[in-house]
């Protein structure tokens, strides 16, 4: 029988993770929520630590190596969350979440090994469900990983009859999966950990570009159901909870992201396999653009009545969000009015708009949700874009073979004049070109956004 504190401790440690979750949902009580699920996941692991014979069926062995282990994962992870800018979060999740499938395969194939035929044929089923998913998880993430921190291309990787060998591949799994199932052997064991660790390559190899936040989204929630697995052949409880919230908002999550580029998640994975190569080679082009200086674009600004700014990618990498926010707070006191577009996924992650202005004091009422501000920008002045570019480039809308066709983007090229901050004519991350650059009523400022926008701050005030 389990003790009474190890069952209320392990519903305190639900309870947190579901207030952690909800805490999360909105910009104002993320940090409330972050801590929340901190706590929650402390509350777990002493519990599983202190009481280790309800988790493990046994006296907690190894102590050392256990406490050796939690001491150096704590000082990695402190380290790396430390030193991470915000830009480079999504490849910081997909590292930490591939370590989490990683880990939870790993436990399920020592599960398998030592547990002998007298294991029912759901617990068995659930461990080499974990093994498959854990490790795709696991060898994805690594590969999403690479791909962000550019050690390796970010484009689509398309190998010769790729669609055939993944195929092959998944068919494989699949039948070793269920052999090993109905027929115990170690050796299968090994092979379907392998064919698994082939499969998260094969899935991730061929996405490119834009795709791969939405892979990580993915494979999290991947990671989510194989702990939930792993949870069930353990008999904890606690782990089944929080591997099904992961499951479970990993997948919405993942479906609002292809929602919000407009494609459906098929699409997203298996697209390079049917597309024709569509990167584009416009970054070589040699077609004329209007350049403006920092004191032009101040007295288009100053001398506007309607103004919306759009911040991207290049907001964040600039670290540019209070010297936005200081242009916006003298214009508001000219009389003009000032909005912020936040386009679903401008920048590299879910929300990153909005926290990053959050950050910065800008108040909420000023930020607009793409659908509630693409009307409005037909009666604007001036389209202020500070270091974005696929969020509001019209290929989308109509060239077909662009990689980002069909996903909804914000109508700069509706209002009366443009201005693009940003330090080249190098495409964004899509790498396309956007026709908005070259339109005769587009002005380009170029630079560091930071140093565009203080340069500008300093011409409006001289107004
Ligand atoms: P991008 O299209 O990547 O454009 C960013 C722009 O910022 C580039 O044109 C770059 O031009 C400029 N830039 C970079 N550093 C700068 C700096 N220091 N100062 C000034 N400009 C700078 O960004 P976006 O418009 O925000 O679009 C986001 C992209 O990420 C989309 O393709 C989207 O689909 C993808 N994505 C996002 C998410 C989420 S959830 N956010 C998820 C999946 C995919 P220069 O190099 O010339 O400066």
């Amino acid at each position: 029988m389990t003790p009474t504190w190890v069952r209320l401790a392990e519903l305190a440690a639900a309870v947190l993770f579901i207030l952690a979750l909800k805490g999360l949902s909105s910009p104002k009580s993320a940090r409330r929520g972050n801590l929340l699920g901190a706590a929650g996941a402390a509350v777990a692991t002493a519990v599983a630590f202190f009481y280790g014979q309800d988790f493990f069926g046994g006296p907690v062995k190894h102590l050392p190596l256990i406490i050796g282990a939690i001491a150096i994962g704590s000082i990695i992870g402190w380290v790396a969350a430390k030193r991470v800018q915000m830009t480079q979060m999504p490849q910081m999740v997909a590292l930490f979440n591939g370590v989490g499938g990683g880990a939870a395969a790993v436990v399920s194939v020592i599960e398998y090994l030592s547990a002998g035929s007298d294991e029912s044929t759901a617990s068995l089923a659930a461990t080499v469900f974990t093994v498959v998913v854990g490790s795709v998880s696991f060898s994805g993430s690594i590969l999403t990983f690479m791909k962000l921190q550019e050690l390796m291309t970010s484009r689509p990787v398309v190998i010769p009859a790729g669609r055939y060998i993944t195929s092959l591949a998944a068919i494989a799994t699949l039948g070793s999966a269920v052999m090993l199932v109905v027929n115990p052997s170690d050796a299968l064991l090994y092979a379907l950990l392998g064919l698994s660790l082939l499969m998260g390559v094969l899935l991730v190899l061929p996405v490119g570009g834009a795709d791969v936040p939405i892979v990580i989204s993915l494979l999290n929630a991947f990671t989510g159901l194989s702990v939930a697995a792993s949870g069930y052949v353990l008999g904890n409880v606690l782990l089944i909870v929080a591997g099904t919230l992961v499951g479970a908002s990993g997948t919405l999550l993942t479906r609002m992201m292809a929602q919000a580029m407009g494609r459906p998640l098929t699409n997203t994975l298996f697209g390079a396999f049917t597309a024709k190569a569509t990167v584009a080679s416009g970054t070589s082009e040699d077609r004329p653009v209007k350049s403006a200086s920092p004191e032009d674009v101040a007295i288009m600004l100053g001398y506007a009545r309607k103004v919306i700014i759009v911040p991207g990618y290049g907001l964040a990498v600039a670290q540019a969000q209070n010297t936005i926010r200081e242009l916006v707070e003298l214009l508001s006191a000219k009389g003009i009015h000032v909005d912020y577009a936040i386009h679903p996924v401008a920048g590299r992650m879910p929300g990153h708009m909005n926290v990053l202005l959050a950050e910065a004091n800008v108040p909420y009422e000023q930020l607009k949700e793409m659908d509630e501000i693409n009307p409005e920008f037909a009666e604007t002045d001036v389209a202020l874009v500070v270091g974005a570019n696929d969020v509001v480039n019209p290929a989308a809308r109509n060239d077909p073979s662009a990689p980002i066709y069909g996903m909804p983007i914000l109508n700069v090229d509706q209002a009366a004049q443009v201005v693009f901050l940003k330090r080249s004519m190098r495409p964004g991350f899509a790498g396309i070109e956007n026709e908005v650059l070259f339109d005769p009523k587009t002005s380009l400022l170029f630079g560091d956004a930071k140093e565009s926008l203080t340069k500008v701050v300093a011409a409006v005030k001289g107004l």
